[in-house]
């Protein structure tokens, strides 16, 4: 059966009190309405379709590319959102099931998703809705069975949703809640909607209605209780943003450690949706690990690091460093407080210090830049030392200029390689030197004032 999804996005979001589209704030560096999206895509639907407003520019550009987009002229109600995105292209004709999600709801899973199309398909019901019980379900829309009101725990088909509003006294004393994740058949859907009014307490045209219409239909409508509620929250507010990011950082970091990543203070440790550990890593505690970073087998990250989109091999140690973009090849190690920008290329087992930046050149195997350096556009042969407080003089004020070290070099603290310049194989340069000239190989190469003893100074000097 082919499988669509409709992202309910159009929401003010005004609880946020924010100048962005509430489902464009981020939790773990990505945007809470891709959670529903990657979790739909991870679920195999075919075909997304986000409802958004129509001055929802931002919301449309961050989901292109991964699904389509819908306008909703006006809010006026989650149907009138449905009604939107069936009338696309991409909905028009289609036929199968199709699930509902909300844009603000990052925590539902692929698999609670999966559940909700194959009960549909078990049970061939005109809607499989996802619903949970509260203590306190109070907002919520109640589920109302058949046996809603004689049973003590109902277990029949759905007959109708009754929102907050419009609950009288039995209804509002239903524990049974709407999550407001559905998956419906197409065709049955399409008719419903056609025919849903706003003649309720809200004014609004409601999704929920569209369950009382599938059964005067003569269609089944199930109930799925999930037992976890918490995939069914939904962030309206700046504290619910942190609470969502909280239970997502604790599924993230369990997968890790039930995957042989070791964490000890795992409540410390931020870790993105799409980053990748090897068995046996080790994390410490205050590490941030964002977008495409991938830690490879044995690696020690942190204490205090922040890796992003980052390649870092095999016994690796990376301890209190920030690095964007920036590759250590197995065996390298990095910090404490070592900057890697973009384009920083530790080959293997190079080392980057002690208060050592690094852009956009290439550490060659085993050589090392201990402490306070800059390096940036340089290519750095095997087995060099670069000595403390040297500097590669990148940049003139306009342009930015090449600096190449070969193989075996011993550069001396505080050497200043002004570029473009080329520094040749198993050169020394001596420590304080200003290096305006290539550096032809095996040559030693001293370029500073020489030193002047005036002796007997100090008595004539002091008196
Ligand atoms: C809805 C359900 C309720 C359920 C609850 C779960 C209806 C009528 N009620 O109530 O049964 O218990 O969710 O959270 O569906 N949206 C649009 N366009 C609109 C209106 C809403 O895109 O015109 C989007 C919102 O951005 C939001 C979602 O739909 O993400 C839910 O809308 P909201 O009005 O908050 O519904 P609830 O009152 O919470
Ligand atoms: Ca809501």
């Amino acid at each position: 059966m082919r499988e669509a999804a409709i992202v309910l996005a159009a929401g003010a979001g005004t609880r946020m009190k924010s100048k962005k589209p509430k489902v464009l704030h981020e939790i773990l560096g990505r945007p809470l309405v891709m959670w529903p999206i990657a979790a739909l895509a991870e679920a195999d639907v075919d075909e997304v379709t986000v409802v958004v407003g129509p001055d929802d520019a931002a919301i449309q550009e961050a989901v292109s590319g991964t699904a389509g987009v819908a306008i909703q002229q006006e809010k006026l109600g989650t149907g009138d959102a449905a009604k939107a995105a069936m009338a696309t292209e991409a909905l028009k004709g289609f036929e199968g099931s199709v699930v509902v999600v909300y844009g603000d709801c990052p925590l539902i899973t692929a698999d609670t998703i999966r559940s909700l199309m194959d009960a549909r398909a078990r049970e061939d019901a005109g809607c499989v809705v996802l619903t949970f019980r509260a203590e306190d379900p109070f907002g919520y829309g109640r589920i109302v069975r058949e046996d809603s009101f004689t049973e003590a725990s109902p277990s029949g088909e759905v007959v109708a949703i009754v929102e907050q509003k419009d609950a009288d006294e039995a209804h509002a004393a239903i524990t049974e809640c709407n999550s407001g994740f559905y998956c419906f058949d197409a065709a049955a859907l399409r008719d419903a909607l056609a025919r849903i009014t706003n003649d309720n307490a809200q004014g609004e045209y409601y999704l929920t209605d569209a369950i009382a219409l599938l059964r005067e239909d003569g269609r089944k409508v199930v109930a799925l209780e999930t037992a976890r509620v918490e995939d069914c929250f939904g962030v309206n507010s700046r504290v619910q943003l942190a609470e969502a990011a909280r239970i997502m950082q604790q599924r993230i970091n369990r997968a890790h450690m039930e995957a042989g990543v070791t964490m000890l203070a795992p409540d410390l440790v931020w870790i993105g949706p799409d980053v990748t550990l090897a068995r046996d890593v080790e994390i410490l505690q205050n590490v941030t690990l964002m977008g495409n970073t991938r830690i490879g087998e044995d690696s020690l990250i942190g204490p205090d690091s922040r890796l992003t989109d980052t390649v870092v091999g095999a016994g690796c140690t990376v301890d209190e460093t920030v690095a964007v973009e920036a590759q250590l090849d197995d065996g390298a190690t990095a910090g404490p407080r070592a900057y890697l920008r973009p384009g920083a290329h530790l080959c293997a087992g190079a080392k980057a210090g002690t208060h050592v930046e690094i852009k956009k050149s290439v550490i060659g195997a085993g050589s090392k830049v201990p402490h306070l350096s800059y390096i940036g556009d340089a290519t750095v042969g095997t087995g060099v030392n670069i000595g403390a407080g040297s500097i590669t003089c990148n940049y003139d004020g306009a342009m930015k200029h090449a600096t190449t070290i070969g193989d075996g070099a011993f550069i001396g603290s505080d050497t200043m390689m002004v570029a473009p310049v080329a520094i040749g194989r198993d050169v020394t340069v001596g420590a304080g030197s200003v290096i305006t000239k290539d550096v032809p190989d095996e040559a030693l190469a001293v370029a500073r004032a020489r030193e002047s003893i005036y002796e007997d100074w100090t008595p004539r000097h002091r008196k």
